[in-house]
């Protein structure tokens, strides 16, 4: 959890690295941030090379001014180790700590985020440095929380994760046959007789492109084996610092729908989410409300830290336009408005050289208060002060449940056929960007978690269905639930082996319906289906379905081509609940329009109505509800509220009725 009780307000502040400066720039950051009420810093992200000179020496000399500076100027710290850079002696000395890359190549000395999660080497000195760390500053009250390396990720091919992935598979299949029977090695004749004639999965071996392997099976298991190495070099450091500090709040920044690193299995292991938002400006606002409700979602709906945002502008993409005044604001409190309990930034003073000496920043290369960036991060920072604990710890209440899972992100994506325009998280941001463009919250959840406080589940293309997860949905439908999903689900056991007997697998008595085959559209081609009279497209896939105890919901089927009249939309009455299934893709409209009736036949309603670009969500807890209301328009909005509402931040009431939000306006508001 967040540690609330250090506190006394959305933590506002961010990444701090004086050690790239003289110390008499530090005192005028000091007073800068300050000023601008910012109250904590995250310290020592990538200062591994100065800490530990050499292999028997460690000093931290610098960092301790550091610590005592921040400490005399009232500032919280969030703590980093370190690790996310190794340091160039220690890759000169022992070369098991560089990576090899998915093309073969081994690294040399260079980057960040460069170490092998399997090095012997990295995994001593990375858990060594975290706890001298931890046992050098464990007095320090005024850290609130540890930040284990910095953005976890990539991957390693090299000849020490070939045989830790050795040892995972033998940990996972006992014996080599298993291997064979789950990776269908007799296809192709890739049999194996002996544990170390299995290679890493890579461009030497099985794929031909990234995503593209001839056996996925591998490729898989080759994906899980990954995260969890980087995951065991989170727990690592984190136990190290828990040994010495037990009551320490441990997190690491995440970085929203990352592919590599399976989320869910990592959340549970971390004491609280923070997560890095970097949206493109041209991003859609559901689009980065998507991310936020998926680190809500990781772990299980609790508050996250909202770790680091650009307050102006980024380094790295091809334009990197300014966020347009009111923006950074915007965005703040969006992140709020989804979970967040602080607001941080990368970073608080502009560096002079190296690659993000033009990332936007607290303090620029003027060092100038005047700056439009500096009194933006200012006035946002007398708010926060107003809001004080009011918003804290507060949950999201849905009953819609959209499920992510990284297994079906990995598998769908691997899959040779039947689409290579098939993207897991296309199909899935359909279904998310309609409820949330109508202020329905959402919670986005795993395929095992506890469906039982949801009215409607929804499941796009959910191709792998693991163990006996069909087994819970079955008892969520037959016990009242409305479940939802979509073609190409089903298909697949958690070995992504087919589960035979008629698509959709474990799901057809579920859905009442058999999928005898699948038509893959190109980009140029659509079919057509009507829904309540109104014709809407078909595309990506149409799956060529026969109802099997389900009915037909859309009107009558296929418009052309020789599936013409095959069902498209069904419904199938299961217990005291019903089974959706979508056989083909379609427009925005056509998600609004069904979506919608969903809701409506559920009972569920949006948190408030309003025209299109203003968003609303609410949090929650036993004191009250807040309804967030952001004006994404740049012109001014009218909304209408039902009741008579309080603004959070300025206390004015709005009475209920017409009501004018400026453009990138943001209101929290409370019932009177
Ligand atoms: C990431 C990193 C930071 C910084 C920013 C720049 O989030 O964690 O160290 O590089 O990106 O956008
Ligand atoms: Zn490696």
């Amino acid at each position: 959890m967040i540690p609330y009780e250090k506190l006394d307000k959305i933590a506002y502040g961010g990444d701090y690295n004086p050690e790239q400066w003289p110390k008499e720039v530090w005192l005028e950051d000091m007073e800068m941030l300050k000023d601008a009420g910012i109250d904590i810093v995250t310290l020592n992200v990538f200062s591994w090379a100065s800490l530990q000179p050499n292999e028997s020496t460690y000093d931290f000399k610098r960092l301790d001014e550091i610590m005592e500076l921040v400490k005399a100027n009232g500032m919280k710290v969030c703590l980093a180790t370190s690790t996310a850079v190794h340091p160039a002696w220690m890759a000169k000395k022992y070369p098991d700590i560089l990576r090899v890359g998915f093309d073969g190549r081994k690294r040399k000395f260079g980057d960040r985020h460069n170490s092998c999660p399997n090095s012997p080497t990295y995994r001593k000195y990375s858990v060594a440095l975290a706890e001298k760390l931890a046992e050098h500053y464990k007095d320090y009250d005024n850290i609130v929380a540890w930040h284990i390396s910095n953005e976890f990720g990539g991957e390693c091919y090299c000849e020490n994760c070939e045989k830790a992935f050795r040892v995972w598979l033998q940990k996972k299949y006992k014996v080599i046959d298993e291997v064979n029977k789950v990776w269908n090695t007799a296809f192709w004749g890739h049999t194996f007789y002996d544990w170390d004639e299995i290679v890493a999965p890579n461009l030497n071996s099985e794929h031909f492109e990234y995503d593209r392997t001839t056996f996925q099976g591998i490729s898989l298991d080759y994906r899980r084996f990954m995260s969890d190495s980087i995951l065991e070099c989170y727990v690592s450091e984190q136990d190290a610092v828990k040994n010495i500090l037990p009551d320490a709040a441990v997190t690491t920044n995440l970085m929203g729908f990352y592919k590599p690193l399976d989320y869910f299995k990592w959340a549970k292991e971390m004491d609280f989410v923070s997560w890095d938002n970097y949206p493109a400006n041209e991003d859609s606002y559901a689009k980065i409300a998507m991310a936020h409700d998926l680190m809500r979602g990781i772990k299980n709906g609790e508050p996250f830290a909202l770790m680091e945002q650009t307050p102006s502008v980024t380094n790295w993409l091809p334009y990197n336009a300014l966020k347009r005044p009111g923006v950074m604001r915007l965005w703040s409190y969006q992140a709020v408005a989804h979970g967040a309990d602080t607001v941080m930034f990368f970073q608080m003073r502009r560096s002079i050289g190296a690659c993000e000496k033009y990332h936007g920043a607290v303090i620029d290369h003027a060092g100038s208060r005047e700056a439009r960036v500096y009194k933006e991060v200012a006035a946002l920072g007398k708010e926060l002060k107003r809001i004080g604990t009011k918003t804290l710890g507060m949950k999201t209440k849905s009953e819609i449940a959209l499920m992510m899972d990284w297994d079906n992100w990995w598998s769908v994506e691997y899959s040779a056929g039947p689409s290579q325009n098939l993207k897991y998280l296309d199909e899935f941001a359909r279904f998310y960007e309609v409820l949330r463009n109508m202020n329905y919250n959402v919670d986005i959840v795993s395929a095992d978690a506890d469906f039982s406080g949801y009215q409607l589940v929804i499941a796009p293309v959910y191709y792998m269905v693991k163990g006996n997860d069909d087994e819970k949905i079955l008892s969520f439908v037959k016990n009242g639930g409305t479940f939802l999903t979509t073609f190409f689900s089903g298909y697949v056991d958690e070995h992504d082996l087919v589960t035979i007997g008629g698509y959709p697998g474990k799901l057809r008595d579920i859905l009442g319906i058999w999928v005898e085959e699948e038509d893959a559209l190109p980009e140029e081609m659509e079919n057509e289906f009507s829904y309540k009279g109104k014709t809407y497209p078909a595309t990506l896939l149409c799956d060529l379905l026969h109802l099997e105890g389900a009915g037909q919901v859309d009107d009558n089927g296929y418009g052309t081509d020789f599936y013409k009249g095959m069902p498209v939309i069904t419904k199938n009455a299961f217990g005291n609940g019903n089974a959706y299934y979508l056989a083909t893709a379609s427009t925005e409209e056509f998600y609004r329009t069904f979506l919608t009736d969903l809701c409506e036949e559920q009972g569920i309603k949006p948190v408030l109505e309003t025209p299109a670009g203003v968003e609303v969500t609410s949090r929650e807890n036993e004191k009250g509800q807040l309804v967030y209301i952001l004006n994404h328009n740049d012109s001014e909005t009218e909304l209408f509220l039902p009741s008579a509402m309080q603004d959070v931040i300025t206390g004015k009431i709005h009475p209920a009725g017409a009501f004018q939000l400026a453009a990138k306006d943001v209101k929290i508001m409370e019932k009177v």
